[in-house]
């Protein structure tokens, strides 16, 4: 299944990286006659503007940028919603193939006496403090700014920004270090004036006209509306009448190299990663074949010896002399304490783990590509929603093998409670979006459109679910359970509840932090993430390692004769997530500048959603990898 599915996603991206729903548009010179719906206007969208120092993205709009607003603006998937994505219509237009020099797009003048005037300037300054970038799109692909890096490499950014500022002391921030010119104190620099570089390919064989492979940047700042002079620039405390004019000079360049088809990858080979991804996979891989090693150990040596000694003896002097994981038969199914919020817990991990293998596997074949925008978040939400059968019926059949009654209570506990709780934290969060008017906060319209999802087809879903779940009959256990439980004996440190739980979670966190890294860059530095390959084969080690390591400490805590595996199965590997948030929380004071209250609250808002899922996710995998086992090994032996 897994070669077939590896296979598949490979044939996919050899076949090309994007499939469906993103035909290419030709392009051609105004009254060209000989290619057939061709456009001759090229439309530059800009989507919303964000910051790696501040959590809070913001709409074009919401600054006072050139605009149109007689243009409709395009129509958005959820998903791009709920990331916050808001694509505008811009005045920057080009006819194909007609370069044009220093146009005027727009002119802003601000009179700093009026508080409106006074405000929008603020709000910009703000904005050019805090590094906000502009993202615009042409042809649905990003406009780049490339710059030069280290070891001469080129690195493309699909942003820009909007300006920047020396500070006091004269020291230049963010993207006044590269221009010398840069050199008043305390003063803000502003990038009025873009030079764009269209790239296109003609495709000679058949009519089609060109396709647009590349869209570059470069943002100027300019003194004189006639592209001339020294930069434009605005004294943090100026007062007095100011004004912005805003200009671009585009023109366009064939490129003969690159495929339509292939067109994205200059960016994504910007970003020098692959070297690290594989190193990431090799330490992965170490850890697994460790653990895969211990638990063949254990099963082939220690298991076997111990299977055929128990199997050996059948008198009943010798039952008396029962030892170690045998001893406990009579206890293990022993239905754990608070079965009802372990069986929630178990029914909604089920949901998330069916709903990122699927997503994860689209996301692989490609089609879930960052050209397909919104698509990887849409696609998992509308899963989420799909798969409510499965965790009421996962969170049904163990209740009720759990000995569980009060079933309706199950059920209303796995519709509501851990979607409600996450439901919960982003409401919170969207309300402090509200509050401070980012365009990452959802409209009631879209609110009101998640809750009819949950409520609409999630849940009764759930309940379905939960009726076939407890229709079935209970789950059969290879073994009776004694009327009276066993006493524990005292344990030794190592076999004590928590030391287990804290260390099983360690290595399942060692194969997957580096990933994790570039996720967490994705999400918060905004960088485009693309590897979903590496990430689905990071996803069926973390599978594999949670199972193993939580196995390995269930075993050691059966021979050690404490019975109580259900729970510990659970937050043994779900440990794992206590370790993501440890991380997200390193990452937050290493990695990134976020400044405000605001901001801070958002990150870890949304950080406790990914844990909180992300603890589900895991602890699910622990539980049903020991509940195998310990099928397994109980149904080996015979007993009495
Ligand atoms: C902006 O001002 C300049 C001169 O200062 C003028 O040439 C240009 O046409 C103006 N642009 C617009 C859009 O009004």
């Amino acid at each position: 299944m897994l070669w077939w599915l590896l296979g598949a996603a490979l044939l996919a991206r050899a076949a090309g990286f994007y499939l469906p729903g993103l035909a290419p548009v030709s392009f051609c010179e105004p009254g060209n006659e000989q290619v057939p719906d061709c456009k001759p206007t090229i439309e530059l969208f800009v989507n919303r503007l964000d910051s790696v120092e501040s959590v809070l993205p913001y709409e074009y709009t919401a600054f006072d940028f050139c605009s149109e607003e007689k243009m409709k603006r395009p129509s958005e998937n959820l998903g791009q919603v709920l990331f916050g994505e808001r694509i505008e219509p811009s005045p920057y237009k080009f006819e194909f193939k007609k370069p044009a020099v220093c146009q005027s797009v727009c002119n802003r003048t601000y009179d700093t006496s009026k508080a409106s005037d006074k405000n929008k300037l603020e709000f910009l300054k703000k904005g050019m403090l805090l590094n906000y970038q502009h993202h615009w799109i042409v042809d649905n692909m990003p406009v780049t700014w490339c710059y030069d890096v280290e070891d001469e490499q080129k690195f493309c950014n699909p942003g820009f920004p909007i300006g920047c500022y020396v500070t006091e002391a004269g020291r230049p921030k963010d993207a006044c270090i590269v221009n010398p010119n840069f050199n008043e104190k305390d003063a803000f620099y502003i990038f009025n004036h873009v030079d764009i570089t269209i790239h296109y390919h003609i495709v000679e064989h058949e009519q089609l006209g060109a396709r647009l492979v590349a869209a570059k940047i470069e943002p100027k700042s300019f003194q004189s509306p006639d592209c001339s002079g020294g930069p434009k620039f605005l004294k943090n405390k100026q007062t007095g009448v100011f004004d912005i004019k805003y200009t671009y000079s585009v023109k366009f360049v064939e490129d003969k190299s690159i495929r339509w088809a292939s067109r994205w990858d200059y960016i994504l080979e910007s970003m020098p990663h692959t070297n690290i991804q594989w190193f990431s996979i090799m330490n992965s891989l170490v850890i697994v074949l460790f653990l895969s090693g211990m638990v063949a150990m254990i099963m082939l040596r220690t298991l076997h010896k111990d299977i055929a000694r128990y199997n050996q003896m059948d008198s009943v002097e010798d039952a008396q002399e029962e030892f170690g994981w045998k001893l406990v038969h009579g206890d293990v199914f022993r239905p754990p304490r608070k079965g009802m919020l372990l069986s929630v817990f178990l029914g909604s991990g089920t949901q998330i783990f069916i709903m990122t293998f699927i997503t994860l596997f689209f996301a692989c074949l490609g089609f879930l590509s960052p050209a397909n925008r919104g698509a990887l978040m849409t696609c998992a939400v509308v899963l989420w929603v799909l798969l409510g059968t499965p965790a009421g019926y996962v969170a049904a059949r163990l209740y009720k093998s759990f000995g569980g009654e009060k079933w309706k209570t199950n059920v209303l506990l796995t519709a509501f409670l851990c979607p409600g709780v996450v439901f919960a934290d982003f409401f919170v969060m969207n309300l402090i979006l509200w509050g401070e008017g980012s365009s990452a906060a959802m409209p009631f319209g879209t609110l009101v459109a998640i809750l009819a999802l949950w409520f609409c087809i999630s849940v009764p879903l759930t309940f379905l679910g939960a009726y076939f779940g407890f229709k079935k009959a209970g789950i059969e256990h290879p073994v009776r359970t004694n009327q009276i439980p066993r006493q524990v004996p005292e344990q030794s440190f190592y076999t004590k509840p928590l030391p287990g739980i804290i260390m099983g979670g360690i290595l399942p966190f060692g194969c997957i932090f580096i990933q994790l890294f570039f996720i967490l860059n994705s999400i918060w530095s905004h960088q485009m993430y693309y590897m979903f390959g590496f990430l689905f084969l990071v996803f069926i080690i973390l599978v594999i390692t949670c199972s193993e390591a939580t196995i390995l400490l269930c075993y050691f805590h059966l021979c050690a004769e404490d019975y109580h595996w259900q729970w510990r199965s659970f937050l043994t590997s779900g440990f794992t997530a206590v370790y993501f948030l440890i991380y997200a929380i390193h990452y937050f004071f290493s990695k990134l500048q976020i400044t405000g209250l605001a901001s801070t609250i958002l990150y870890f808002g949304y950080t406790m959603i990914m844990a909180l899922i992300f603890f589900l996710f895991t602890g699910s995998i622990g539980f049903f990898a020991c509940f195998w086992f310990v099928t397994k090994i109980y149904s080996v032996v015979k007993v009495d």
